[in-house]
């Protein structure tokens, strides 16, 4: 019997063209919004329909898409200075999980002053815990990938450290998250499977999660079996409509269950990928993650066993340990099907780095592998990141 705690501020509404209530929900959280989007969308027909609701439901706003990948604490900071110099009230995040991280920690420090990086997650070093509730924050994914519609986390990238360290905190889970996978149907498809793969990552990691519990397991199955339904589907044709909507579930359940249970080894090694080598998070999560399983096994083994199952339900009926060592196999399969063929040292790893890496690993990201079923030495971590290599 474990103890269980749910907590969940956030106003979530998801369905095909559920954008249409954006207007009228930031009208309801301030007068003056601090758009961040994705550059992608600037000039877009949707950024406009998006600008046009605010005006319409007597929100003014300031725009602001100086967003990248993993993003970085200079642009965050950068983009505070804007909203506090603009006296925004409300903060509202289009786009990626990089956009809408910017967004939860640009809220967090208007309120709470200082800059982003010190609220970071770091061992042994001080961690600024805010004090007030973030300003109003409102995201809309684009992408089904980082769940982060449905965390407390903000994941930030310092370039100059060479670091990537996460804010953890409930004060930026957000207001309302309005999720539209009407949004998602022109990402390409390699980002499509990349994106999904972190999703799956989210599910499977909150699963094994030693800090998971019944009411993670329930969200954590539900969304693995989304994804494994429609993956495939989402990649190959990206305006199939009912697979989107498949995956913009199956990622708000897994930043659901990541926000109680965590995540465990694959984030561990994944995240530092990204610091070192600017490396797509999803990319870095299929790069380690069969590696990653075929090394826990026999730990875990009851819980791999029903994921094979989910993914190839031939396997019903089969022992335990028979289903459990099918996993790597099906993601394999997976990944052939879905185009993505990654590893550490082809997003530019390089062998020298490695004990810095694991350095990494094992102080930003230290709660992940302890939440992992196998216990994990600094060895361990070492071998398998030369095994993903
Ligand atoms: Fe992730």
């Amino acid at each position: 019997m474990k103890d269980i705690m749910i907590s969940f501020p956030t106003k979530v509404m998801i369905g095909d063209g559920m954008l249409k209530n954006l207007g009228e929900q930031a009208g309801s959280l301030g007068k003056k919004a601090f758009v961040l989007y994705d550059p992608f969308l600037k000039g877009s027909a949707t950024l406009q329909a998006i600008l046009d609701d605010l005006k319409a439901n007597g929100v003014s706003y300031t725009e602001f898409d100086d967003v990248v990948p993993n993003p970085r604490n200079t642009t965050i900071d950068r983009g505070a200075g804007i909203c506090a110099q603009e006296k925004c009230d409300v903060v509202i995040g289009i786009g990626g999980g990089s956009a809408i991280d910017s967004a939860k920690a640009i809220a967090l420090v208007m309120t709470n002053g200082g800059t982003c990086w010190e609220y970071t997650e770091r061992q042994n070093e001080y961690v600024h815990r805010p004090e007030k509730p973030a300003l109003p924050l409102i995201v809309i994914p684009t992408t089904a990938g980082t769940g982060t519609e449905a965390t407390p986390c903000s994941v930030i990238n310092n370039p100059s450290l060479k670091r990537k360290c996460t804010i953890i905190n409930p004060a930026i889970y957000p207001t309302v998250s309005l999720i539209d996978p009407a949004l998602m149907t022109s990402i390409p498809p390699l980002s499509t499977a990349l994106t999904g793969i972190d999703t799956f990552a989210h599910a499977f990691e909150a699963y094994i999660s030693k800090n998971s519990n019944d009411w993670t397991d329930t969200i954590a199955l539900r969304s693995i079996e989304l994804f494994a339904r429609s993956i495939r589907a989402a990649v190959k044709d990206g305006s199939d409509i009912e697979a989107r909507y498949d995956m913009a579930l199956a990622c708000m359940l897994g930043g659901w269950s990541i926000a109680q249970a965590g995540v465990t080894l694959p984030h561990a090694l994944g995240q530092p990928l990204s610091a070192f080598t600017d490396a797509p998070h999803g990319g870095t999560l299929a790069a380690c993650l069969v590696q990653i399983i075929e090394w826990t096994l026999p730990y875990g083994e009851e819980k791999f066993a029903k994921v094979a199952e989910i993914f190839d339900p031939s396997l019903v009926g089969k022992s335990k340990a028979e289903q459990a060592a099918a996993l790597p196999g099906l993601l394999h399969k997976l990944y052939k099907d879905i185009g993505v063929d990654v590893s550490f040292g082809g997003y530019g790893l390089k062998e020298e780095e490695i004990p810095a890496f694991v350095d990494l690993a094992y102080t930003a990201f230290k709660q992940d592998i302890d939440g992992h079923p196998k216990p994990t030495s600094r060895e361990d971590v070492e071998q398998l990141v030369h095994q993903c290599m």
